[in-house]
């Protein structure tokens, strides 16, 4: 039951006030795009953080490796970001505010507008109104903006470096290392989690829009001729999703929901690594609390697509106040970015893939009679002899060219010999699958989606309805009273999880009832009580805090039993029976 008008703001008000989520250098005056995460809210994080490993790490078995956030310029030059990491601009004439002006044309309805140049969009949003100042705009200049922000690196430097916009490159610059870990075999992964940097324009969406941001991200390394033989792709093929495919965007036509065989069948996701990685994302985002009817995937439209991707496709969360949020893009890079770092490094970005049996293949070698040759042409006898091996020689010889000059090597100063060679493999540039996940955006849907009121005692109880995976205090115990003994007890009990890595958190004060609420609302899921029965009978009562129901169980079994609630192998339900 959510009562509330503006979901929004009671989340940030009670992520504020419970040490989730707050403003940075608050008392400077906080920056727009900046966010602290408090107490609450960084254990949340890692929470998160840690389920996305368990997925990628663990069950993926791709490591995780941590690159700088500051690279040097030639990175992002091969990237592509310092030429066309840009967003469209504009400043409002009566109120000087900055804005991006696709955001200024989304709220006048102006539809496509992430795809119209700065002309068309200049001449768009003459009549729409300024998101800062509500005035209309009237005539405005678009330009585009660089997001990165530049940095130098050494004192006195003129070598320029930038905070990096994506994990992403550090994998890709890490290329031929990677490999050599990974024993020069495909498929292979590298992950990454940390901080990425975008000057974003006027950011004015909370958690949703930030200059620094969290983005844990999966480069994943494959055989271009193998996207579609996934080796686990039989895990996911019955999996059902809503897709909104770009045809059935261009058709204002809602998403249809697919399994993964379907959709890689019907040629509506390019290929079996891209579809398996939608699912795996699917099923990641509802293990850490996502509503499965708040999310679907959309393709993007063809000229929306990054320079790099042939296809993407975007897990969007619905918001009531945000409407549908991009939160993970799952793209297919293709060879896009390893032929660009190999191009600017110099460094091959290939892998040698062997026959499984090598082929047999004709080839024809011209042998030069070196010691004529060497006598007859001397200093261009070494160009002669390298421009022989690439000619298409006559009965009558061979023509040649050095330099300006053309010259005719008659066909008794050479041999033609015509071989048969076994090749054992081939050199290839491999193709890159990329989930990115924004980790910020997904503990906003978190909190956003968890937010509830109901009534408890008669009275209103805020309760924040998280995945007992994602919170940040696991376990309550609350001792009756703090005397006669029950608060050593509680306290013995607090230190047993503890020791079992169980975050509890203990609390003697007030009544009972106010400790409850105070747990709902920073979302503890399950309370432990000690009473007077604790003392006689060796158990303890157990409270849910969803249904707000109890169960009384031995003290021996508290630790596995709530362990396993918080794991998801038990429901609380269960326990009843
Ligand atoms: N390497 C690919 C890449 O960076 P992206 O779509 O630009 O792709 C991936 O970003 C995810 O990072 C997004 O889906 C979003 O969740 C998150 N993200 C991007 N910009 C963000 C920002 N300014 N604030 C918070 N999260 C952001």
């Amino acid at each position: 039951m959510n009562q509330c008008s503006d979901v929004f703001e009671n989340v940030m008000e009670l992520a504020k006030r419970r040490g989730f989520i707050w403003p940075t250098s608050e008392c400077y005056g906080a920056v727009a795009g900046f966010i602290d995460y408090g107490p609450l809210g960084a254990m949340m994080k890692r929470r998160v953080e840690n389920i996305w490993r368990d997925f990628y790490v663990v069950q993926e078995g791709y490591y995780e490796i941590e690159c700088p956030t500051i690279a040097q310029e030639a990175v992002f030059i091969a990237s592509g970001h310092v030429k066309g990491f840009s967003d469209k601009m504009c400043q409002c004439p009566h109120c000087r505010e900055y804005l991006r002006a696709d955001h200024v044309a989304e709220a006048g309805n102006i539809r496509n507008a992430s795809i119209l140049n700065n002309e068309d969009l200049s001449a768009a949003i003459t009549s729409c109104t300024c998101l800062a100042c509500g005035e209309i705009l009237g005539s405005v200049e678009v330009f585009n903006f660089n997001l990165m922000f530049p940095t130098t690196i050494g004192p006195g430097s003129q070598r320029v470096g930038y905070l990096r916009p994506e994990t992403a490159q550090g994998m890709f610059v890490d290329f031929s290392r990677l490999l050599r870990f990974y024993r020069d075999k495909l498929p292979f992964g590298a992950v990454q989690i940390g901080k990425s940097y975008r000057n974003e324009i006027s950011p004015r969406q909370g958690m949703i829009r930030l200059r620094e941001f969290t983005q844990a991200e999966a480069e994943i390394f494959v055989h271009p001729a193998e996207k579609n033989h996934h080796p686990s792709f039989q895990r996911y093929g019955e999996y059902r999703m809503p897709l909104l495919t770009w045809i059935r965007q261009q058709k204002c036509e809602d998403a249809v929901e697919m399994s993964m065989r379907e959709a890689v069948d019907k040629g509506i996701i390019a290929n079996e690594y891209v579809a398996y990685y939608v699912a795996l994302t699917h099923e990641l985002l509802v293990t850490i609390g996502i509503r499965p009817e708040r999310l679907r995937f959309r393709q993007h439209l063809p000229d929306e697509r990054a320079h790099y991707a042939t296809d993407c496709w975007d897990a969007e969360v619905f918001s009531p106040r945000f409407g549908w949020v991009e939160t993970v893009g799952i793209a297919d890079r293709t060879d896009y970015d390893l032929n660009a770092h190999a191009a600017q490094s110099g460094t091959p970005m290939t892998v040698f893939i062997q026959y499984d049996v090598p082929k047999k293949t004709e080839r024809r070698r011209i042998i030069p009679n070196m010691s004529v040759l060497g006598k007859q042409y001397r200093t261009k006898a070494k160009a002669i002899f390298a421009a022989l091996e690439a000619a298409t020689p006559t009965s009558a010889g061979a023509s040649i060219n050095i330099g300006e000059e053309k010259i005719h090597i008659p066909a008794n100063l050479f041999e033609v010999r015509d071989e048969v060679v076994e090749i054992r493999g081939e050199d290839i540039i491999p193709h890159v699958i990329e989930p990115s996940y924004g980790i910020d955006r997904m503990c906003y849907a978190v909190l956003e989606q968890a937010y509830d009121e109901d009534i408890a005692d008669g009275e209103k109880r805020i309760v924040m309805r998280l995945s007992p995976n994602v919170a940040p205090v696991q376990v309550a115990v609350f001792p009756l009273m703090s005397r006669d003994g029950l608060d050593v007890l509680a306290e013995k009990i607090t230190q047993t999880f503890h020791k079992n890595g169980i975050l509890a958190e203990y609390d003697d004060s007030g009544a009972i009832g106010r400790r409850y609420r105070r747990q709902d609302e920073i979302g503890t899921p399950f309370a432990v009580t000690i009473d007077y029965d604790t003392k006689d009978m060796d158990s303890v009562t157990l409270r849910d805090r969803d249904t707000m129901t109890q169960v009384r169980i031995p003290v021996a079994d508290l630790i596995e039993t709530v362990s396993a609630l918080i794991k998801g192998r038990i429901t609380f339900a269960s326990l009843h029976s």
